[in-house]
């Protein structure tokens, strides 16, 4: 495994456990390409792919098709302007206004480990390997380090590109993206995580036609309209078998996720900040570094596709994955704006009897903000509603065994603050223009170093303030306006990038003062649920959509990528607040239990039974929950696919424990049982369902099935828990 450079063959060779990639070095002029991406294949001879022996041949051939050649060549790393007019991954602009741009190798190196990138999310090592080429335009000046780190214990391959003006004069980049491969030899369907407020990723599944598609965000963040991932599967590949890619963005601002049939049928997809309205100048010196891409190569179909980035992002980006992730009562659903200290106490209470871990205030504590018209940026306890502030609540709390956690909007202001009445230029506006508001509300200029520290002086002082464990980070609308009155003129394709960037910073500063909180981020529920966030939060807000049945396509749309241990998944109130339905409290709890539990109700409203049933909702989660955060995700029957039912099991990395979460999602006339083939267990060994006593081998669960009786109506739903008899080991 690792990375090594085949000297006679001019051929780079990365290894995961179970892929290959191979890039060759092409002639004296050095044309980067990409060899292969694939199942892991021992040291053959692979150049026969780049093609080189076919018509239009190299430069160096047949200099009289150079454009022909770059239009056809599956360069590593494409540049724009030589000839090839596919999607480039570069593009540079000098101040004559010239746009040719192209790349050579010039030398290379091999290192244990990976280093961080500077102000941006990035995997972290363990057991890995880097590759660091570096290639150049002569002309220009301009310097490319192309990175590639591989993984002993995943097989994912992260991608990002440092691009450096070591000429005399500026240059202007107008589209640095992060990573780009070519993929031929099979008819591909594109699969893309398209969503909505409240209707986060539905997977979106289509054979790959001609033209441009795939996903973007130009909304400043990632965006509920698209997630910042793509897959491109063998037509015939199915949940566990077949070839999947996935291509997966550590960013959470404007993206764009590409793919591309050339004239020869080959595919390019690409993946990095989307190059509409981004221009970043580089003086002599300067530098920039693209955000990093994930890739995954499967056999095993979309599922081991999927299950390889959430081991990836649970080892190697995630950096809170281990800390306790606390059963919570919210209380946006519970009160809305209509609370104070004794009905926040009181729902502690209930919280405390339930044995519920974390009392969440949401928003409405601070300024004098009675609904969504003011008080963002004046993030101080209002003490009408809350007198003593968060030390006596969290203080009174504490006395009863429930911890204190806050709600914080902190990109925001509103038109009616003090912060904006006293600083309207801190908001991101257009010279001549009236900001635009969403949500009555607009948005901070965090690319200045200012505004950022004026937000971070409010929300550590709330920190300080009380004994607060948690934090959730929301974020409520998209960015208009985005100039920033920071950069000059001809720097303003900056704005958004450098917005990101001072996110980031935010969070960074956040952890490293407070590394014992646990942040929650959020965007409207899921408008910014990507791995650049995840980096920050290990969990984050899954969707403001908690009903339970429109859950499980949000969830089974997120795990497409993202790991169940960085979903916020509530037991919510009744009928849905956001789309009236009406689900048993149990389905609730069963379809919130894989992600990180809690309660988006007002407790006190409970029924006694339903009451009663929380106890054991919160054992269940303790017990099983781990399986589905830590363990391997195996997607049964899909309610989005069938619209009966849905069935998601987990099972423990050491195979001694599987549970599955079953969901009848209407009832049948049939009243025979449904039979439910199974997977991921140990063939060999022993499991009991626990319902029933029944033992049986891995085998036979896996290929006789479990049957699952016809339960009573719609939205009813069973937890099956398989133990290995031969004892069950600890841990996920
Ligand atoms: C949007 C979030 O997704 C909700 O959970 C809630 O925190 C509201 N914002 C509060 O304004």
């Amino acid at each position: 495994m690792g990375i090594a450079y085949d000297p006679r063959e001019r051929v780079f060779r990365l290894d995961t456990p179970h892929t290959t990639y191979l890039i060759g070095i092409v002639d004296a002029e050095g044309f980067l390409g990409q060899i292969y991406y694939g199942p892991r294949i021992p040291a053959d001879p692979m150049r026969y792919l780049l093609r080189l022996e076919e018509p239009p041949y190299a430069p160096s051939r047949e200099p009289g098709e150079r454009v022909s050649f770059y239009d056809t060549f599956p360069f590593e790393y494409p540049a724009w302007g030589g000839g090839d007019f596919r999607e480039p991954c570069l593009r540079a602009e000098t101040a004559e206004g010239g746009r040719r741009c192209e790349l050579f190798y010039q030398s290379h190196e091999i290192f244990a480990g990976k280093k961080p990138l500077e102000g941006l999310p990035a995997a972290f090592g363990g057991e890995c390997t880097t590759l660091a080429i570096r290639c150049a335009d002569p002309v220009l000046g301009l310097q490319v380090c192309l990175s590639y780190t591989v993984f002993e214990d995943v097989d994912v391959i992260c991608r990002s590109a440092r691009i450096e003006n070591q000429g005399a004069a500026p240059l202007t980049l107008t589209a640095a993206l992060s990573a780009c491969l070519t993929l031929d030899g099979r008819d591909f369907d594109l699969i893309t995580l398209p969503g909505a407020w409240a209707h986060e990723w539905r997977i979106d599944r289509r054979p790959v036609a001609s033209g441009r598609q795939g996903a973007f965000s130009l909304r400043g963040i990632s965006s509920h309209q698209f997630n910042p991932f793509l897959a491109l599967a063998e037509h015939t590949a199915t949940r566990e078998q077949g070839l999947a890619y996935g291509m997966c963005f550590l960013y959470s601002g404007n993206f764009l996720a590409q793919a591309e049939p050339d004239a020869c049928g080959k595919i390019r997809a690409v993946l990095g900040i989307h190059p509409e309205g981004f221009g970043w100048r580089l003086e002599p010196g300067e530098a920039f570094q693209t955000p990093e891409a994930a890739l995954v190569c499967s056999e095993q179909g979309l599922g081991g596709m999927s299950r390889s980035f959430h081991d990836f992002f649970r080892r190697h980006l995630i950096r809170g994955q281990g800390k306790h992730r606390y059963s919570l009562v919210n209380s946006w659903e519970a009160a809305y704006f209509d609370f104070d200290h004794d009905r926040l106490l009181a729902l502690g209470q209930k919280a405390a009897e339930a044995g519920i871990e974390l009392l969440v205030v949401d928003d409405g504590w601070f300024g004098h903000r009675e609904d969504e018209t003011s008080s963002l940026g004046d993030w101080y306890v209002n003490e009408k509603k809350l007198p003593g502030g968060f030390r006596r609540l969290g203080e009174e709390l504490s006395a009863i065994g429930v911890k204190l956690g806050v709600w914080m909007e902190p990109e925001m202001v509103s038109p009616d603050s003090d912060l904006y009445r006293a600083h309207p230029d801190y908001a991101l506006q257009t010279p001549g223009w009236a900001p635009a508001q969403s949500r009555k509300q607009y948005v901070l200029d965090l690319t200045r170093r200012e505004v950022r520290d004026c937000v971070y002086g409010q929300i550590s002082a709330v920190l300080r303030s009380a004994p607060i464990v948690y934090l959730k980070w929301d974020m409520n609308r998209v960015l208009s306006d985005v100039f920033s009155s920071a950069l000059p003129a001809g720097r303003q394709g900056e704005a958004a990038h450098r917005y990101t960037l001072g996110l980031y910073e935010l969070q960074e500063r956040l952890l490293s003062d407070f590394p014992d909180l646990l942040l929650e981020n959020c965007c409207s529920g899921g408008g910014r649920f990507d791995a650049g966030m995840l980096y920050y939060s290990p969990q984050i807000w899954t969707s403001d959509n908690a009903e339970a049945i429109d859950r499980l396509t949000i969830q089974e749309g997120t795990a497409l990528a993202y790991p169940f241990s960085s979903m916020g998944a509530h037991v919510a109130a009744c009928p849905s607040h956001t789309n009236c339905r009406s689900t048993p409290f149990r389905t609730r709890g069963h379809v919130a239990l894989a992600g990180c539990f809690g309660y988006e109700l007002d407790l006190c409203k409970l029924t006694p039974a339903e009451f009663a049933a929380i106890p054991g909702q919160l054992a269940e989660y303790r017990e099983l929950g781990p399986v589905f955060r830590d363990g391997d995700a195996y997607r049964l029957a899909s309610y989005s696919e069938n619209r009966s039912h849905d069935a998601l099991l987990a099972v423990r990395k050491d195979r001694s424990l599987a549970v599955l979460c079953y969901v009848q999602v209407v009832s049948r006339a049939q009243r025979r049982s449904l039979r439910l083939p199974l997977a991921g267990l140990e063939p060999l060994r022993q499991y009991r369902d626990r319902r029933t006593g029944e033992t049986r081998s891995g085998a036979g669960w896996m290929h006789g099935g479990v049957l699952l009786p016809v339960l009573e109506g719609d939205h009813q739903s069973l937890l099956v828990v398989l133990e290995g008899v031969d004892g069950a080991a600890e841990g996920g």
